[in-house]
């Protein structure tokens, strides 16, 4: 369990599965930047039974309030810059459920993810890339110590549209 102020992050057990699954082509509970299609709901078992969603090449953690209730999601993949491991880095992504928005958790869940990636990996970088139309998320961003890098041109199709996205990073240390 990581501890924050007002949120932990912690593993997904078997019995959140049934919310997680809940979740699955819910474009309200995931965010319209992340609606990426349809997905099929026994796929969430099958990973979480090989890794527990928590595997060196990606995984998830999950959002909870001190009174335990889970108000979302985070993730993270590794992606590398180069064929070595000093070139490996972390990126991450978040939902939280929208009744939960708001309210600086998107902040201080970004900034405890990235504090755990680079807690157990020995990453210089992690980084996030966003719409740049969601400026909730570029804000949540920046409030977690992200820096923007720039702008990855047409690089998402989603929704029928292609989508430039704003690349951001946190180094180690900062
Ligand atoms: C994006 C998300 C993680 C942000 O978390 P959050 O807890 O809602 O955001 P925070 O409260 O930490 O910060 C949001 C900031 O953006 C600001 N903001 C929100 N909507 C905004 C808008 N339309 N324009 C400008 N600023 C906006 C808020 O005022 C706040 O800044 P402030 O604290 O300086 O006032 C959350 O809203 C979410 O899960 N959204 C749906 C999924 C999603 O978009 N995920 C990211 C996909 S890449």
């Amino acid at each position: 369990m990581l501890r924050g102020e007002r949120i932990s992050l912690r593993p997904v057990e078997p019995e959140d599965l049934p919310l997680l699954e809940s979740w699955v082509n819910d474009v309200d509970a995931n965010g319209v930047y992340n609606d990426f299609g349809l997905t099929g709901r026994q796929g969430m078992g099958m990973e979480f039974a090989q890794s527990g969603f928590l595997d060196d090449r990606q995984g998830m953690l999950l959002a909870v309030l001190l009174t335990g209730e889970v108000i979302g999601s985070l993730s993270y993949r590794q992606v590398a810059y180069g064929p070595n491991r000093g070139s490996q880095a972390y990126a991450i992504g978040i939902s939280l459920i929208a009744a939960q928005r708001g309210h600086g958790y998107g902040a201080e869940a970004q900034r405890l993810m990235a504090a755990y990636l680079f807690d157990t990996y020995p990453i210089a970088r992690v980084e996030a890339e966003t719409d740049v139309t969601n400026l909730a998320e570029q804000r949540s961003l920046e409030k977690a110590g992200f820096t923007r890098e720039g702008v990855l041109r047409q690089a998402q199709w989603r929704a029928g549209a292609r989508h430039d996205l704003a690349l951001y990073s946190k180094l180690r240390g900062e």
